[in-house]
């Protein structure tokens, strides 16, 4: 049985027709790109999985059993999760208190910490740090950091919930293409060592080549391809609507 198994996924906005019939599986542990051109439907796709939005048409299991109609909350208790934009960070707080603030809410004891007990899995929230390499700014200010440490920073945070599939649409966005790689090599070394699974979205073909199982080819809203990277790579339907199309650090808008 997959962890996450989608079939015939069907989105419209008023009359575009954001996603037509997507199937697709991903297992666990795995690590699978979901790629395409701008407006393919992928950021539709992940807010399909997450809960922010309800399918027209289709189905969506995870472990076994239907998550349709689930809000984003209680999939995150769940096991789905997923990065935020930087705006989710408490820019306020150190690195290591947005850790710990994770934890705390994951283990449902935030209401601890605001009656102050901010030493509260510290000692965890530093040994997440240390994963994503950020044990050394654990003290400041959340707002003092560069973008790319805040990107593991956000990596940390969700991974303080133990998901089990985790969602990330454009994760390295308005990075450099080293620093995308880095992040995404990082990603992939954390999340191996836990067993979680990956969905993301990357529009540096590099990067995706490099660090997916597989891969997973949208093109206006219908899957074309799908498979192993090199697979995919060579397949003429996908050079046809992307390979030759885009740039290799072209960012969506
Ligand atoms: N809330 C919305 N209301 C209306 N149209 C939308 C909405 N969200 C997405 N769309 C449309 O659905 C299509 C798919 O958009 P989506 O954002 O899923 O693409 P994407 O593959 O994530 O693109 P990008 O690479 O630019 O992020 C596009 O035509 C887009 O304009
Ligand atoms: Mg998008």
């Amino acid at each position: 049985m997959s962890l996450l198994h989608v079939a015939g996924l069907t989105k419209h906005f008023g009359g575009v027709v954001a996603l037509d019939g997507v199937g697709f599986t991903v297992e666990a542990g795995e690590v699978v790109a979901l790629i395409g051109p701008n407006g393919a439907g992928k950021s539709t796709c992940f807010n399909l999985i997450n809960g922010q939005l309800a399918p027209d048409a289709g189905g969506i299991s995870f472990d076994g059993a239907s998550i349709v109609g689930i809000g984003p909350r209680r999939l995150f208790r769940m096991g789905i999760g997923r990065t935020f934009q930087i705006a989710a960070v408490f820019q306020s707080m150190t690195v290591v208190e947005n850790v710990q603030m994770a934890l705390l809410s994951a283990n449902r004891e935030i209401f601890r910490f605001l009656r102050g007990v901010p030493r509260r899995r510290r000692g965890e929230a530093l040994a997440l740090l240390d994963r994503v390499g950020l044990a050394g700014e654990a003290d400041r200010a959340a707002r003092t950091l560069a973008y790319g440490d805040l990107k593991r920073l956000e990596l940390a945070v969700a991974l303080a919930n133990r998901p089990r599939l985790l969602l990330m649409d454009e994760p390295a966005a308005g990075m450099a293409p080293q620093e995308r790689a880095d992040l995404v090599s990082l990603t992939r070394r954390v999340v191996d060592a836990d067993g979680t699974a990956v969905l993301f979205t990357e529009h540096s073909m590099d990067v995706v080549f490099a660090f997916a199982d597989r891969i997973l080819v949208l093109a206006e809203g219908r899957l074309i391809a799908q498979g192993a990277p090199e697979a995919v790579r060579a397949d003429p339907l996908v050079q046809a609507h992307y390979l030759g199309t885009t740039t290799d650090t072209e960012d969506g808008p």
